[in-house]
């Protein structure tokens, strides 16, 4: 069992939750700066203040990629340490500090894939608006261009924007992520108009103005329906669930994509929430549909489905005792087959997994090492799927675990640990974690340690939930 040559491997991390030093760089704060000082927001009153010290660790950090052997790293840069106000003056020690960063991966071998935005949004332009603002598209796409310039040399692997659906949602809907917003729906029309606006100018300033050719993507959430059974029926009921828009929220997945790789609105959303959007969307829907190189998935876990009246998906009934992960959410690892399948089938662009991973109650043992089992089990039978997938003609790029590091879980504060390298946020001494010894020989083997899914069907079949049937080789 291997994967494609090439096959990309890395890990991923972004700013906010890893970076710390908040007053350095001449950096200004970002809305999440602002919300962590809000009494009651986050988990402990925890903040990002500073997080894994990265900008004083970077080159240690650098030096654990390299030892565990990562082909590619992800890592999103703070927008407000780049531009302190958001748009107007650059912190050149700012972009020095992403300079250095570039500079230590490459010469350790790994390929850098820069995020844009992951969420970490410039407060001085929250207080002009923030994403309601028409002229956010453009101040994005200014900071877009200071980055390219500086970067693009060097960085030849960009993602715009990381999981539109969780900072409009969370950020602005339901408010338990920053700005902390509880706006009514045709708000977040205008939000998500104005978000895709960002990518398409963004996408262009990078495809314009690269100094190496670029590979451009973005990495949404995928929200995915499963059938629970291998049917034809069912698997094509859990398609159409998979790109519906059943409720008036921001979780799914075509009120994104369609804008961006097919240049078009939802019928659903036209239909039901048209009427807000702003005059002149159609013309919009250009800069929207910029050419893409990949298409990044967000995948954690999905939902099962099985075929109901009408031959309509309907939701399996919740198996008693599922498999879950620390943070509650239900592990369900064929949705690395039917994730990557279903988004290559109606976008007909090959697929980046950009995260994947999951938290885990990681302590450091009597003997010093940090046993994890559980991660390895979980991503190996991710893997397997994702493996599968491929066999069966998805075009996948690369696979990037979530995280390289424990850090900064949002408004979980350092509950969840995420990492394949365990950070003692006291003494912020790093321990990669026995899953790190393990991911490694993964990619030294480029999969060849993971046992085939077929072979492995005993295994794969006790994981609550997980029918026979899926794991058909
Ligand atoms: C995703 C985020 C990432 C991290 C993981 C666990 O939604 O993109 O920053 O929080 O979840």
């Amino acid at each position: 069992m291997s994967f494609p040559t090439g096959f990309v491997w890395g890990a991923g991390t972004s700013a906010y939750q890893i970076e710390g030093g908040i007053d350095k760089h001449g950096r200004g704060p970002s809305v999440w700066d602002a919300f962590c000082r809000t009494p009651g927001r986050i988990k402990h009153g925890d903040t990002g203040d500073t997080a894994c010290d990265h900008v004083g660790r970077f080159r240690a950090d650098v030096a654990l990629m390299k030892e565990m052997g990562l082909g590619a790293y992800r890592f999103s840069i703070a927008w407000p340490r780049v531009m302190p106000d958001g748009a107007g003056a650059v912190s050149e020690a700012g972009l020095a500090f992403y300079d250095r960063l570039v500079d230590e991966l490459l010469g350790a071998g790994i390929t850098p894939h820069v995020t844009l935005f992951h969420w970490d949004y410039p407060l001085a332009l929250y207080r002009r608006g923030g994403w309601l603002n028409p002229s956010s598209a453009s101040w994005f796409a200014e900071y877009a261009r200071a980055v390219v310039d500086r970067l693009s040399d060097r960085v030849c692997h960009w993602i715009t924007i990381n999981e539109p659906q969780v900072f409009i949602g969370h950020g602005h809907f339901t408010g338990e992520h920053a700005p902390g917003l509880h706006l009514p729906m045709p708000e977040i029309v205008r939000i998500v108009h104005n978000v895709l606006r960002a990518h398409g100018l963004a996408a262009r300033c990078i495809r314009e103005n690269a100094q190496t050719k670029p590979v451009i993507g973005w990495a949404p959430v995928g929200i995915v329906s499963s059938p629970l059974r291998f049917d034809p029926g069912e698997i094509e009921a859990a398609r159409v669930k998979t790109f519906a828009i059943e409720r008036q929220d921001v979780w799914n997945n075509t009120w994104f994509n369609d804008p961006v790789l097919l240049g078009t609105y939802p019928q659903e959303i036209l239909s039901t929430l048209g009427q807000h959007l702003p005059d002149g969307w159609e013309r919009d829907l250009e800069i929207i549909q910029q050419p893409m190189d990949f298409l990044g998935l967000n995948l954690y876990q999905g939902s099962r489905v099985t075929l109901g009246d009408g031959a309509v998906a309907t939701p399996a009934r919740q198996e008693v005792g599922r498999a879950r992960t620390a943070f509650g959410w239900n592990i369900t690892p064929e949705v690395l087959y039917w994730g990557p399948r279903f988004f290559f089938d109606r976008y007909k662009l090959p697929i980046v997994i950009t995260e994947n991973g999951l938290a885990n109650l990681d302590w450091v043992g009597l003997d010093g090492r940090v046993q994890d089992p559980q991660r390895i089990d979980y991503t190996a039978r991710h893997l397997q799927h994702l493996l599968r997938a491929i066999r069966d003609g998805v075009n996948v790029g690369g696979y990037f675990h979530w995280s390289l590091l424990d850090n900064f879980e949002w408004a979980e504060g350092y509950d969840q640990r995420f990492g394949l390298v365990y950070v003692d946020f006291a003494t912020q001494q790093r321990i990669p974690k026995e899953s790190a010894k393990w991911y490694s020989e993964v990619i030294r083997t480029n999969g060849r340690n993971l046992a085939p899914l077929g072979e492995a069907a005993g295994s794969v079949r006790t994981l609550l939930g997980e029918r026979p049937e899926e794991a058909r080789p």
